[in-house]
């Protein structure tokens, strides 16, 4: 993929600095990469790493210390072109007084959209994100997955190019992770560039295009999700279930072309697809309990 960037930064540094200009932290040290458009770009560190910094950095939030930042084409001081930009932030900040309804209506004020067409993204935001039944709730009686997903219609309010999402599943139960990825998803169909921050590297595998992982704030590694991930040193045969005999026969047709047999086992169904599945039999089959006789769940799975 050689799309065009949409963010290009370039020898990126920031130190944090105490209230007498005295070097506090060294939180990006000479940061380079490049987001391209139509990806979804992962950003992985440990705690304290500067991955929020480097969002805030590209907002134009903070300052650099050093370095470069374009994004959309423009300076990342440049806040015009936070316009074009959707952003969920780590912590909520919302009002929450506000319902629903009031949240959206307030921020889609902000982008001077028009009344009607406040209304029509206020009813499809609120529709994709899951949240028809608790839009006239106020945000201060949201659950925390509720608040990430009202935080996720606010920063999609104004169809934005780039969508910076700082830690989109933190606090989702399985059900929301599976929406958010697949709404992720969806915002690169509709040619929407993504950058999200996360810990769940599970997530960050299953959405992700290319990924960067930073380490006390240096860039340690960059590349693409599938070519990081392969083990091209080995190879994965999946086969309808073989016979005890057929094994062996397979073994020394291996045999034969100088490789071996390293395992043989029934593929493993994820509890993620075991609990989303036992969610949506629980909303057809409403009544329907565990019973002790019963076979275990994972095992119709493989099936
Ligand atoms: N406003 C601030 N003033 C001083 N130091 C700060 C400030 N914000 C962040 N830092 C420091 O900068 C470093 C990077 O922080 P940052 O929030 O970017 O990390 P992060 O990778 O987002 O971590 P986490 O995974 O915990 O969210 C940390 O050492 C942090 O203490
Ligand atoms: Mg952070």
């Amino acid at each position: 993929m050689d799309a065009e960037p949409v963010i290009q930064i370039r020898n990126l540094s920031k130190v944090y600095r105490d209230f007498w200009g005295r070097k506090k932290v060294e939180a990006l040290n000479s940061l380079s990469l490049e987001v391209r458009r139509g990806e979804i770009f992962g950003l992985l560190g440990p705690n304290g790493s500067g991955k929020t910094t480097t969002i805030k950095l590209l907002l134009g939030l903070l300052f650099p210390t050093d370095g470069e930042v374009t994004v959309l084409g423009r300076p990342a001081h440049d806040v015009s072109k936070n316009e074009r930009i959707g952003y969920l932030p780590e912590e909520s900040y919302l009002y929450r007084f506000l319902n629903a309804d009031e949240t959206l209506e307030f921020y889609g004020r902000l982008f001077n959209m028009s009344s009607a067409e406040r209304k029509q993204r206020r009813d499809q935001l609120i529709e994709r994100v899951g949240l028809q039944h608790a839009r006239r709730r106020q945000l201060k009686e949201y659950s925390k997955g509720m608040t990430r997903r009202i935080g996720l219609a606010q920063a999609l309010i104004n169809d934005p190019e780039l969508v910076l999402l700082d830690e989109p599943t933190s606090g989702l139960d399985p059900l929301g992770t599976s929406d958010m990825k697949e709404m992720i998803r969806n915002l690169r169909d509709q040619g929407k560039t993504v950058v999200m921050c996360s810990h769940l590297l599970a997530d960050v595998q299953d959405v992700c295009d290319r990924i960067a992982i930073l380490y006390q704030g240096e860039l340690k590694v960059l590349g693409g999700v599938h070519e990081l991930l392969e083990a091209r040193d080995e190879t994965e045969l999946l086969t309808s279930s073989l016979s005890e005999e057929a094994i062996k026969d397979v073994e020394s047709v291996l045999q034969k072309h100088g490789a071996s047999l390293q395992r043989v086992a029934h593929p493993k169904s994820t509890l993620e697809e075991l609990f989303l599945r036992t969610v949506k039999e629980s909303k057809e089959r409403p009544g329907r309990r565990f019973t002790p006789e019963e076979k275990p769940a994972a095992a119709e799975a493989a099936k």
